[in-house]
């Protein structure tokens, strides 16, 4: 087990072993066991309540999709665990490998397309790669984390989507640009508008430049007027 975590915890008098502690800037978020030896994701929130109340409403908004709920207790949430690989990681080593990740750039516009149609004129917000994991059982990608999930257009989801990717390290790469651009060629084809997808990643362009003060990164050339 990796930091300080707890070594059990409690969810409506059921005592939990801590196994694991996940990567989190924000939270503290546990994979834990019950005495049968069922693991679940314990999602306690930093901020408090109001926190916790909003990602419980989106969870349900999102169901079966989003992982299933399992208990609460007054700051944390007990969730389905979804085994398999985070998609950052598999980003970082398709790139590595030199793989066009076609099948990735599929499941992702499957799983995209399925969340936005249990609740239309929703947003799910945190469209950070870690926020996304690969199924091990069925290769179907499923998003985890709901507290920052809106009423929203899909577009502005999709726009911060490609900001992130092209500027996880190494940035820019002509790799991520042609990942980039695949992935919103699928998406306009199944639906979203290419201009306002461009307007969004402009923004959060803008946004990460200043936050890591770097020369603002460019969307691949003719973005996404060349594939509309
Ligand atoms: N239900 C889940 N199944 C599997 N892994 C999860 C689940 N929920 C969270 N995680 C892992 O824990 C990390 C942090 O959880 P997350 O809900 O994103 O909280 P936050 O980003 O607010 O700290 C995620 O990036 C993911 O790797
Ligand atoms: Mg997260």
């Amino acid at each position: 087990m990796n930091r300080d975590a707890p070594g059990e915890v409690t969810v409506q008098g059921r005592r939990l072993m801590v196994r694991h502690r996940f990567f989190s800037l924000k939270n503290m978020v546990l994979l834990v066991a019950d005495q049968t030896g069922k693991e679940m994701v314990y999602k306690c929130f930093v901020k408090g309540r109001p926190s916790l109340v909003r990602e419980k409403a989106n969870l349900l908004r999102f169901a079966p999709e989003s992982p299933a709920l399992f208990g609460e207790s007054e700051d944390a949430l007990l969730l389905e665990y979804i085994e398999g690989e985070n998609l950052l990681d598999v980003y970082v080593r398709l790139e590595e490998e030199g793989l066009a990740g076609t099948e990735v750039l599929d499941n992702l516009v499957g799983s995209l397309g399925r969340l936005y149609r249990k609740s239309p004129g929703y947003r799910l917000g945190d469209m950070n790669l870690r926020n996304f994991i690969l199924e091990k059982d069925n290769g179907r990608i499923r998003f985890v984390d709901y507290e920052e999930t809106s009423v929203g257009k899909r577009e502005e989801d999709a726009g911060r989507l490609m900001a992130f990717l092209l500027t996880y390290r190494p940035v820019d790469t002509v790799w991520k640009r042609t990942f980039v651009s695949h992935l919103t060629e699928r998406l306009v084809l199944s639906g979203l508008d290419g201009t306002l997808i461009r307007h969004y990643a402009e923004d959060e362009l803008t946004a990460i430049s200043h936050r890591r003060r770097m020369e603002k990164i460019m969307l691949p050339e003719g973005f996404p007027d060349s594939i509309c």
